[in-house]
């Protein structure tokens, strides 16, 4: 991908959309999403305003954790089509001068990955086991697991083999944990990354970046976390990186990586992207923010503080495939304030208005914060939570593991309406031989982007118009931000010379700040009052 004449690099302030490619768009017509169908929807993606796609793994897979379980890095799997179609999909993005950033899994592979087969024959006390992370179980017959970690999706974090000995899997047991340590593994990784680089992707989102390196002594999980966890967010994760950052460097055109890192405090996640780390890490406080303005105001505060003291950009996202789609989480008089470690619950049945309303003043907020953003797709429609998918088509592992009692992430991953009035909503080619792989809600013909391309007052138009705008401005993107005097419930900052931004959270109506013009609000603005849960960007 060619550089632009601007000499920041674009990953400083790019918005990426990212693609759930089996939800995105089907183009062969067996209900699943493809590159076939990502590649004909690139005018669309054009036409939205955005610098890059994030794609989720698409590479050869038994699907138990739709993709997350890789059974070949340099293999795309069939259900997606093929390393050719993901060739020309890089080309033609980039002639449209969209970049492209595929997952990389480095934390564990598909437990029907050639290693992990190979581990699996040559037994215990082999040289092929010391790639992931076996041990012998606890108990005089072996029978307990050697400590007492939990799986992410629930349950214990080991499996026990029929030889007897057991291997970790911090996601389900079809997903084994590498060992880091292992020099093999960080060659091997390097060279994966060697392969697509030089297919031209532009970098990658790293999954579970927080998770490579574990505690050589496995020591069990402590009651409380005073000193460091045994395999979250260890210092040592970070040598692994500096070899990456140093490995992309070396790539012409701005290749970045963007971390998956969930960690206790900002100044963990700074730490992935200081100096010589990687380029930059998604910002979970902001996604994780109830809608209230000192809870946001001080992640917005702490983000910019601990970031720019390393140089590094901001990054804001409020939804992604693994939680609950913001249009839902704000449906609630009550956001509840999300935890990682436990599933999120929201507070009673939604008002999707209401929830509408607050997504398109975030979608103002995030989109005119100083930094880059992350769009998940159908988030631009207003799509929200499917919460009443029936239990016999839940796909997601997180529903088995727990014993039925955490519905998972089916929800937010349900295909994307494109036109019509009944499913497959142009997700699907005419004539189709499946349904979508998770069914639609009936009332979507409303939400596709047919029907909200030209209506002014829809959620696509809002977006569009926003980041068309964000392209154009020079105030926004990368840099600053000061706040102005406002009331406790209402959020308003300038972006350097001419540009205000006004979020009112309050139950009041808030007279906006003097201005030129209103260059775009979330919804109606009369006599220059905001209503309350809408925004504004004001041209001073
Ligand atoms: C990350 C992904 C999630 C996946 C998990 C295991 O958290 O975002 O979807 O299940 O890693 O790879």
């Amino acid at each position: 991908m060619p550089t632009t004449g601007n000499t920041a690099p674009w990953w400083r302030s790019a918005v990426i959309y990212q693609v759930y490619i089996r939800s995105f768009a089907d183009g062969n017509g067996d209900g699943v999403g493809d590159i076939v169908g990502l590649r004909s929807r690139l005018p669309y993606l054009k036409s939205l305003g955005v610098d890059a796609l994030w794609i989720n793994p698409w590479y050869k897979s038994p699907m138990a954790d739709h993709g997350y379980d890789v059974a070949d890095f340099r293999e795309i799997d069939p259900l997606f089509g093929t390393v050719a179609e993901a060739e020309q999909l890089i080309e033609e993005a980039h002639g449209y001068g969209i970049r492209v950033i595929p997952d990389i899994v480095p934390n564990h592979t598909s437990d029907q990955h050639a290693w992990f087969q190979a581990a699996l024959a040559a037994g215990p006390g082999t040289p092929e086991r010391e790639r992931y992370i076996f041990r012998p179980g606890r108990g005089p017959d072996g029978t307990q697991p050697p400590n007492n970690w939990v799986s992410v999706f629930g349950g214990p974090a080991w499996t026990r083999l029929p030889d007897g000995e057991w291997y970790l899997h911090l996601f389900a047991p079809e997903q084994p944990d590498l060992n880091w340590q292992h020099p093999e593994v960080r060659e091997e990784f390097e060279s994966i990354l060697r392969f697509w680089f030089s297919r031209g992707v532009d970098g990658f989102r790293i999954d579970v970046a927080h998770g490579l390196i574990k505690d050589p002594e496995l020591p069990d999980l402590p009651p409380r976390q005073d000193t460091g966890h045994p395999h979250w967010d260890r210092d040592g994760v970070h040598d692994i990186f500096r070899t990456w950052r140093r490995l992309a460097d070396e790539y012409g055109g701005d290749r970045a990586f963007v971390a998956e890192a969930w960690t206790d405090t900002p100044e963990r996640l700074a730490a992935y992207v200081r100096g010589d780390g990687l380029h930059t890490a998604f910002n979970f406080d902001f996604l994780m923010a109830s809608w209230d303005p000192k809870d946001l105001r001080t992640v917005i505060d702490d983000s910019l503080t601990l970031l720019s003291a390393v140089d590094a950009p901001a990054t804001w996202v409020l939804s992604n495939h693994d939680v609950m789609r913001h249009a839902s989480r704000y449906a609630r008089k009550t956001v509840r304030r999300w935890s990682p470690t436990e599933p999120y619950r929201p507070d009673g049945p939604p008002d999707p208005a209401l929830g509408t309303r607050r997504a398109r003043a975030a979608a103002l907020l995030m989109l005119g914060l100083p930094g880059g953003a992350y769009v998940y797709q159908g988030e631009e429609l207003g799509l929200p939570e499917v919460e009443d998918l029936p239990e016999s088509v839940l796909q997601d592992p997180i529903w088995e593991r727990s014993a039925h009692t955490d519905r998972g992430r089916d929800g937010c991953r349900v295909p994307i309406p494109w036109s019509g009035r009944t499913t497959p909503f142009g997700f699907s080619p005419d004539g189709a031989s499946a349904a979508p792989w998770l069914p639609q809600p009936a009332n979507w013909g409303e939400r596709t982007v047919q029907a909200q391309t030209g209506d002014k007052t829809s959620m696509l138009e809002l977006y569009r118009t926003a980041l068309h705008l964000r392209r154009e401005h020079p105030a926004l993107g990368d840099g600053t931000l000061t706040w102005l005097d406002s009331p406790e419930g209402v959020l308003a900052f300038s972006r350097g010379q001419g540009f205000t931004c006004v979020v009112n959270l309050s139950a009041e109506p808030y007279p906006l700040p003097e201005h030129a013009s209103i260059l775009l609000s979330s919804g109606p603005v009369e006599d220059d009052l905001l209503a309350p849960d809408q925004a504004a960007w004001l041209s001073a």
